[in-house]
Order: structure tokens, then sequence, then C-alpha cells
């Protein structure tokens, strides 16, 4: 098996050592490149570019396979917890039952908040984007609790508080985004009903908590938990790599998920359809829309960097919002859009020739409409349920041997030296 590639430039020869994955992933070795040749390499938007080793998530593209840790995402969707799947993800492997006790028992005493935060949230002005006063948010928990991560029961501590705290602050800025009463965790539910309780409760009205919901949340949670080096996970090391404190690292992430091509497609996968809807459901515009190389439209919710198939998260997704619909015996007229604007879209030579599937957005609105969620948090749902990917890379990134502060090179394109002119002669 070869061990190195060979660079020639001009009369210049290069060994450039390989790095093989455990999954047979490829890469070359280029840290010497500019040292040695003077040459950087020029990768926009890094598509073919690795920046670290990590053994927390893989995925094939081009299989549309997803797995943590190892374990295929479809066995944990269906069989394990958030919080579980959040253990595995952060520690590496599964939690004994103790070790599961444990970290429940953590989360638990961590999930309340400084009522001083309550202050933060209310003067926030209305129209905020809950997206906005999370990551503000997240970045004030520093200010709060400034105790410094200096060994490894210091960190679990704020890993822990992470999980438990941001659960609480999402619910509390939609509670008082409404001029709601505030409900508080409670012990005895689990981290998916707690969410919900937290949410839906109210005095005048009890929540109840109905199993299929609580479980449509659960595997929501789940497939969104990781998805190795995307943009936001990529933010949070790039940002950590400066050996800022998690939770600025964390709030940098939030912003980065906030954007429409990332995690805030979820909330655009719904206003596309309902203005699909408006026109009277003609799909077939924003499919002609989404061809027009001189619109800027995107079908949302369609095409991956990495997928090059079906979105294995979007399969469980759509399975699992048809499942919930039923049980609750629900429809939604948005479900009937996106179902024809898939089929049409698959059978069009367009997308079949770009490669264009479904992703985990594209039916990700419709199940949280139907848990009641309203659709300018659809990205929070989506962040929470991040929380413990980006917890796991920063933790494997501090604890990188290889580690280095992130710090891309460039080409510059711009004036060549001249000198200044003062004002009074220009
Ligand atoms: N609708 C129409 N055309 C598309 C779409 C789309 N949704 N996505 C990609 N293309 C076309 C694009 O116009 C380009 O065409 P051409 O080569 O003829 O110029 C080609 O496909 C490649 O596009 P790209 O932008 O270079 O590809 P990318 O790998 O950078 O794009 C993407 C990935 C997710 C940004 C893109 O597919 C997109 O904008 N999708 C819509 C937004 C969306 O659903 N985002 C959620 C992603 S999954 C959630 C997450 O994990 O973040």
């Amino acid at each position: 098996m070869d061990t190195y590639a060979t660079l020639r430039i001009g009369d210049k020869e290069l060994q450039l050592p390989l790095i093989n994955g455990t999954e047979g992933e490829k890469a070359i070795d280029i840290s010497k490149l500019r040292a040695e040749t003077g040459y950087i390499t020029m990768d926009v938007g890094y598509g073919n570019t690795g920046s670290c080793q990590s053994a927390i998530t893989y995925m094939d593209g081009e299989e549309g396979t997803l797995r943590y840790r190892g374990i295929p995402v479809e066995q944990l969707a269906e069989q394990s917890t958030f919080k579980e799947t959040s253990y595995l993800l952060i520690n590496g492997r599964l939690p004994t039952r103790d070790e599961l006790t444990r970290f429940s028992v953590m989360l638990n005493d961590n999930s309340l908040v400084h009522t001083d935060l309550k202050v933060f949230f209310q003067n926030f002005p209305r129209e905020s984007h809950p997206m906005g006063i999370l990551s503000s948010m997240v970045n004030a928990l520093r200010s709060f609790y400034p105790s410094l991560a200096r060994n490894t029961e210091e960190i679990n501590i704020i890993m822990t508080r992470l999980l438990a705290k941001v659960r609480t602050m999402a619910t509390m800025s939609y509670k008082i985004s409404r001029g709601h009463e505030l409900v508080f965790p409670r012990p005895d539910l689990t981290y998916c009903e707690n969410f919900l309780n937290m949410m839906f409760d109210s005095p005048v009205k009890p929540y109840e908590i109905k199993k299929e919901v609580v479980d449509a949340l659960r595997v929501f949670w789940i497939l969104h938990a990781d998805h190795e080096q995307n943009c936001s996970t990529s933010t949070v090391r790039m940002v950590g790599s400066a050996r800022v404190n998690l939770y600025a690292a964390i709030s940098a992430g939030i912003a980065a998920l906030w954007g429409p091509l990332h995690g805030g497609a979820n909330q655009a996968v719904i206003e596309m359809l309902k203005e699909i809807a408006e026109g009277k459901g003609d799909y077939k515009k924003a499919i002609e829309r989404a061809k027009d190389k001189n619109d800027p439209f995107r079908l949302m919710g369609f095409g991956h960097r990495v997928y090059k198939t079906y979105d294995p998260r979007a399969r469980i997704m759509k399975k699992m919002c048809d499942e919930l619909l039923e049980s609750l015996q629900m429809s939604d007229p948005l479900l009937d859009i996106a179902r024809e604007l898939e089929e049409v879209a698959l059978n069009d030579q367009y997308f079949i020739d770009h490669n264009l599937y479904p992703n985990v957005d594209f039916y990700s609105g419709i199940v949280l409409r139907a848990i009641g969620i309203p659709t300018s948090m659809f990205t929070v749902m989506f962040a929470l349920g991040r929380l413990p990917g980006w917890i796991a890379q920063w933790k494997e990134s501090q604890d990188d041997p290889q580690w280095k502060l992130s710090r891309p090179r460039q080409i510059y394109t711009g004036h060549k030296k001249y000198d200044y002119v003062p004002i009074h002669a220009r």
C-alpha cells in the first residue's frame, strides 16, 4: 500500500504522507507544503480539506451512512434515548446503568438557571430571533458560572451544565416572549418530557405529555446530535482553537447554525411550503425557480455538501413524520405539498444530475409543527439536538495532541503597494 503521494512543482519533488481512517477514508498530509515549496492549497468552502482527525462521527455521503462512535444512527433512533446518545458522543462509549443514573442526576441538579438571566431575556426587543437570543445567552452563561475548566471534573460540570441549562433557557425564552409564567424543570420527568412540559404546561391548561410526541422529539434530537465537521461544528472547533471557554465556542456554533443554508433550513422549508400553499399549491413553479440559474432561489431542505444520496436522517424523519401525524390523528396540508414536491424533484433531470435529495430538514419542520413548536423556534430545536455533538467535538479538539490554533491562509488579490495620499491632496 502507498504511504505517500508525490507532488512535482517545476523541478522540485515533494513526498506527502498519506493518512488512512478506520473506514478507509484517505487524506494527503500537506502540513509541510508551504514551508517546503512556498505554495498553499486553495479549497474554497473546504470541500476537500480535512481539518482534524476525529473518532466521534462517521458519515459516508455516497452510501448514506451515519454512525455515532461506530453505532448506526438508525439503531440509536430506534432504541436509545437522547440522554444516552449524548453520553455516548461526549464520552466515547455507551454508559453503564450507574453511569447513566449519575449523568441524569447531574443533569437534574444543573437544570435550573440563575433568576437574573430572566432580566436579560425580558430586555431583548420583541422581534428578536430566538437563535440570536440563544447565542447571546449561552455566551452570557460564562459570567454567571465563571468557574474555569481546570480538570476533568470541572469540564464535566460545565458540559452537563450546558446540556441542562440551554434546554431550560430555550423554554424560558419562549414563555417570556408570550408573556406566560415560567415552568420549572421537574426531576421526575425525562430530558425530553421536561422540555415539552416546560414549553407547554401552564396553570390554566396543564400539558398532557403524550408518548408519541416524546418519542418524536427523542428521535428528532438523536438525528441532530452530531454530523462531523459541518459549518457550526467547525466553527465551535475553530473558535475553541483559540482556547476560549466552552460557552463562547458553543455560542459561536449557534450563530453559524442560524444560517438558512445550515440549521436555519428547517424554518426556511416551512416558509417555502407555506408560500407554495398560498400560491394554490403550485410546487412546479418552485422546482422551475430552483433550476433557474438567474434566480437565487433554492429548494430548501434539498441537497447536502456530503450526502450525494438520500440523507439517512431524512429517511427516518419522513417515516416518523407519517407515524406521528397518524397517531395524533392530525393532517397537515404542508405535508402533502412536501410529498408532491419530493416526488417531482426526485424525477427531475436537474435534481438527478446534481444528486439533490431531501436532507434532514425537509420533513423535520412538519414534525416540529405537529409537536406544537412555533416556526421561529425550529432552529433552536436543532441547536438543542446538536449540543452534545458540539461539546464532544470541542472536548476532542482540546485534548488533541496535534492541537493548533486554526488559521487558514489566503491568496491576496488586492492592490499592489501604493503610497498614502493625505486628504487635502486627493
Ligand atoms: N436547490 C437547487 N439547486 C441546488 C440546491 C438546491 N437546494 N442545492 C444545490 N444546488 C445546485 C447548485 O445550484 C449548484 O448547481 P451548479 O453546479 O449547476 O451551479 C450545485 O447544486 C452545487 O451546489 P453547491 O452550492 O456548490 O453545493 P454545496 O455542497 O455547497 O451545497 C447546500 C450544499 C446544503 C448549501 C445546498 O445544497 C443548499 O443550499 N441546500 C438548500 C439549503 C438546505 O437545505 N440546507 C440544509 C442542509 S442539511 C442540514 C445541515 O446539516 O446543515
